[in-house]
């Protein structure tokens, strides 16, 4: 977006504003398809729920990986008017549950849509049989995670080798293991990791189809990575090597998915906030702005990411700090922005803010989520 389009929409709808460009989200999209040709693309709903992106993926050809019932809802809320939508394979073309841990009146509101949902524990099979016995699984792998900026592996997902056992014993409750599952770890920028779990997967594969069982979906997870800033877009490189490494252990019928979450949106989103107070602090110019960690900045805790904010006006800059609205000192946007003289009512912005922010901002003292503005859709 050009900072003159930016202007305009804050002088229009206030801030902070959350600007969101479907133009960016498409381009993204036919990136992904374009480099993983042979993937389907789940988008994970969690990095951005808006409807409208939904919508707009949807349009585009993209399916969803959901987290929870009400998530699972909005998706197929949003697609159910498809003419196919009476055709069972349809929910599973179109949505994964893929949060392995499931509580039991999630089971049961989900069973009646025979869901494709994932698990990793014995424990959770005997929950699935008691309360979803319709829904067609995936094992998740535990994989490595190593330097992926959120690391999922110690939560999630079985050791290789219970895997196995863990097949077979669903098949002997009477469910039905359809494929298996794997994240490497969001923002995964180390190769090794997808190479790796390739590899354990087919082997869990090969071991099931020693035992009689044909699974037939590989889920290679989310974790794809975005280029914050001065980072190279790795991403082209990356899908190559997964690419290869698919067709080596890959037989072409096993479909393969994927739930990219932060590849798809990061990078559409910018957020405009105010200056709304100033200070010098321990000789260091300190600004205070309207947005902030427990709001649009959010991926800061939870994200485990870095920000920067610019400035719309130009000018020497110098090294400032700048702090969220809230009275908690933990609300630090950044202490490294190189921000030229700004004055109170300035406006700053921050760019790839699209996933992971709005999407867990709270009302923390009182202020308000951030105004989502949808552009080009
Ligand atoms: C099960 C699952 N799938 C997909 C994703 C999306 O990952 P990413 O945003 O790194 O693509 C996550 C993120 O936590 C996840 O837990």
């Amino acid at each position: 977006m050009t900072k003159k389009a930016l202007l305009e929409i804050a002088h229009e709808h206030g801030t902070p504003v959350v600007v969101i460009d479907h133009d960016v989200i498409r381009a993204n999209y036919a990136g992904f398809r374009k480099h993983l040709p042979k993937v389907q693309a789940y988008y994970a709903v969690k990095a951005n729920p808006a409807p409208e992106i939904i919508r707009t993926l949807h349009e585009a050809g993209a399916s969803f990986d959901v987290a929870s019932f009400p998530e699972f809802l909005q998706v197929y809320e949003n697609i159910k008017h498809e003419p196919a939508k009476l055709r069972q394979d349809y929910v599973w073309d179109k949505i994964i549950y893929a949060n392995p841990i499931k509580p039991q009146e999630t089971l049961l509101a989900l069973d009646k849509y025979k869901p494709l949902i994932t698990y990793d524990n014995p424990e959770e099979l005997k929950k699935i049989k008691r309360y979803a016995p319709h829904a067609g699984l995936a094992l998740r792998l535990r994989v490595p995670n190593t330097g992926s900026m959120v690391e999922l592996s110690s939560k999630f997902g079985c050791e290789p080798g219970e895997a196995s056992h863990l097949i077979q014993e669903a098949f002997r409750m009477g469910l039905v293991v359809e494929g298996l599952s794997f994240h490497v770890g969001s923002q995964c920028i180390n190769a090794d990791n997808y190479v790796q779990a390739l590899n354990i997967a087919a082997a869990v594969m090969d071991e099931a189809r020693g035992h009689g069982h044909e699974l037939k979906i590989l889920d290679i997870g989310g974790g794809f990575p975005v280029p914050y800033e001065t980072q190279v877009d790795i991403f082209p490189q990356l899908a190559s090597k997964i690419n290869a490494e698919i067709d080596r252990h890959f037989a072409p019928d096993i479909e393969i998915l994927a739930e990219p979450g932060r590849f798809l949106v990061a990078t559409a989103a910018t957020v405009v906030a105010r200056i709304i107070g100033k200070a010098v602090r321990d000789g260091k110019r300190c600004y205070y702005i309207n947005d902030g960690v427990y709001h649009t900045y959010s991926g800061i805790l939870f994200d485990h990411c870095q920000y920067s904010v610019n400035a719309f006006k130009r000018g020497g800059t110098e090294i400032c700090t700048v702090f969220g609205q809230t009275c908690d000192g933990m609300d630090t946007v950044t202490q490294s922005a190189e921000l030229p003289k700004l004055e109170i009512d300035d406006l700053v912005y921050t760019e790839d803010i699209g996933a992971y922010s709005n999407a867990s901002s709270t009302w923390f003292n009182g202020f308000p989520p951030a105004k989502v503005v949808h552009v080009n859709q």
